[in-house]
């Protein structure tokens, strides 16, 4: 049950901080959604908040309190409006969800026209909840961050910005707030409005990895407030220097036929790393002489996430890969040494997630980019997460065409018809300014910064103007810099820095 219907329930501090974010009185209509064991219930009533609405789908929960409807909230029949919605709503991604849930939110009218399987359950009850908001209603949620700036989240961010706006944000990104999830937290408070002009949004960033106590959160001040956020446009938390420096760096990279920015996504393609679906078995750690010549051509030379620093990588793993041997016949006569290594581990090998096909014991589960990886050309390897709490630069290093990702790394081959040389892109996406923009217009879970295939295709690109000899003599000068077995990059920085002057 627990995680069936995301029963995670509201540490009590937290709790009394929200309610008193609300400006409400006695005689206010109050909704909570999802009680749970009825934490929000009890601490209202104790502050003499009577006029309270629950729901609670789970009848073992709550028994206590007389307010709460045991029926679901997604599609429970509620004629009332309310000043103030409140609580901590269940939060399940899609593909966790139960299928009688998910035929249940399929129903819902709100979700057909805001979501689509990749929205999360949390979405639905953020929709209804606005929707039974009277005008100048507050909404007020916990609910962990990453759906502000997830592509698949864009329906629901659309519908609360035309419907209202943000009046404060609370985020904890390491605070672990309930107890098992290990998900970036924010409390947000928002108001139901028709009106077009929107106040600034406040914000808060809550900077510890202990729970907070209520006074450490009563003394929790603004750090500083951001434009109102607007339709179809990325969610940006930040102050207003920063929002500066970003628009200054894609200045620097617009195109010279429109206002747009080149993106990297236009000069690279990209894929997710290989997916073998038991890493430490297709390692081999003997040495590779002890082998015969045919299985020495099946090792894969592989870059691990841990072994990429920016510009460079440290170290080669080879990966036992046999996806084009089709019989076990020929894997033991072949392949007699790997033959001998995977019986050890073939139970598990057999146990690994088939991806609805029968994948024989030997093989990859998901050899994803396979075709793109195989080109005979350099690569840019950059891990496909990265902790920024204690670093302040990202490792995307050069490659040669036979090294390849696995799942932990992403790649980046340039595209057929591009000028600009792999070394230029590559100090270019290892420079300070990309850092930076990726930092708060990637896609950034908590301290976590994701390079999967569309965020770092969105990255700006500074292209060079091939009829520009100065330009033409930076790149040179970068493109060999980084040529070098020991690469100068205080030179190539200060190459770059020049042509994001211009
Ligand atoms: C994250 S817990 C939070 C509970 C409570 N609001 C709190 O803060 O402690 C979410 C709750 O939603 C309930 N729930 C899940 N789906 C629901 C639905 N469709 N309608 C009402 N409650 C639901 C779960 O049983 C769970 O108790």
């Amino acid at each position: 049950m627990k995680k069936k219907l995301a029963q995670y329930f509201t540490p009590t501090a937290i709790v009394d901080f929200m309610i008193q974010l609300a400006d409400v009185d006695s005689q206010s209509q109050i909704l909570e959604p999802a009680c749970g064991e009825g934490i929000f219930l009890e601490r209202l009533q104790a502050k003499d908040y009577n006029n309270i609405t629950a729901y609670e789908i789970d009848n073992k929960l709550a028994q206590q309190h007389e307010a709460v409807q045991y029926e679901s909230f997604v599609s429970a029949e509620i004629s009332q409006q309310f000043d103030l919605v409140i609580g901590n709503p269940p939060y399940i991604r899609w593909k966790h969800l139960d299928a009688d849930l998910k035929l249940e939110v399929q129903k819902n009218m709100l979700w057909k026209a805001h979501c689509n399987s990749l929205c999360d359950y949390f979405h639905v009850f953020v929709l209804r909840a606005i929707e039974l908001l009277k005008e100048n209603g507050q909404l007020i949620f916990i609910c962990p961050e990453y759906w502000m700036n997830t592509t698949h989240s864009k329906g629901l961010r659309n519908y609360m910005v035309e419907r209202g706006y943000f009046e404060a944000i609370y985020r904890f990104k390491e605070t672990p707030i309930f107890e098992g999830v290990s998900v970036s937290c924010v409390i947000f408070k928002y108001i139901k409005s028709e009106a077009t002009e929107k106040p600034p949004i406040q914000i808060a960033n809550y900077e510890s990895k202990e729970l907070p106590c209520i006074k450490k959160l009563e003394n929790l001040s603004f750090d500083f407030s951001c434009p109102p956020f607007q339709k179809d446009a990325t969610w940006l938390i930040v102050p207003a220097e920063t929002r500066q420096k970003l628009q200054a760096f894609e200045q620097k990279c617009k195109k010279q036929s429109n206002e747009d920015y080149h993106t990297i996504g236009e000069f690279c393609d990209i894929g997710n790393g290989m997916v073998s679906g038991l890493d430490k078995t297709f390692q081999w750690k003997t040495p590779t002489e002890e082998l015969y010549k045919q299985e020495q051509a099946y090792l894969l030379k592989v870059v691990k996430a841990k072994d990429l620093q920016p510009f460079q990588y440290t170290k080669i793993t080879p990966y036992i890969f046999l996806n084009e041997i089709g019989s076990e016949t020929t894997l033991r006569v072949a392949f007699p040494n790997f033959f001998i290594h995977l019986q050890d581990h073939r139970p598990r090998l057999e146990m690994r997630y088939q991806y609805k096909r029968l994948i024989s014991y030997w093989h990859w589960v998901f050899p994803r980019n396979w075709k793109l990886f195989s080109k005979q050309q350099p690569r840019i390897l950059v891990p496909c997460k990265e902790r920024v709490s204690n670093k302040d630069y990202f490792r995307f290093a050069l490659a040669e065409a036979d090294i390849y990702p696995t799942q932990d790394v992403t790649a980046l081959l340039k595209k057929d018809d591009v000028r600009e040389s792999i070394q230029y892109i590559l100090a270019f996406l290892n420079h300070p300014k990309v850092f930076h923009w990726l930092c708060h217009k990637g896609i950034v879970k908590g301290n976590i910064v994701e390079f999967s295939e569309r965020p770092l295709s969105s990255i700006p690109f500074r292209a060079i103007n091939w009829k520009d000899k100065g330009e033409i003599a930076l790149h040179d000068a970068i493109t060999k810099a980084c040529s070098e077995s020991e690469i100068d990059t205080l030179f190539v920085m200060a190459q770059l820095d020049k042509l994001l002057r211009k």
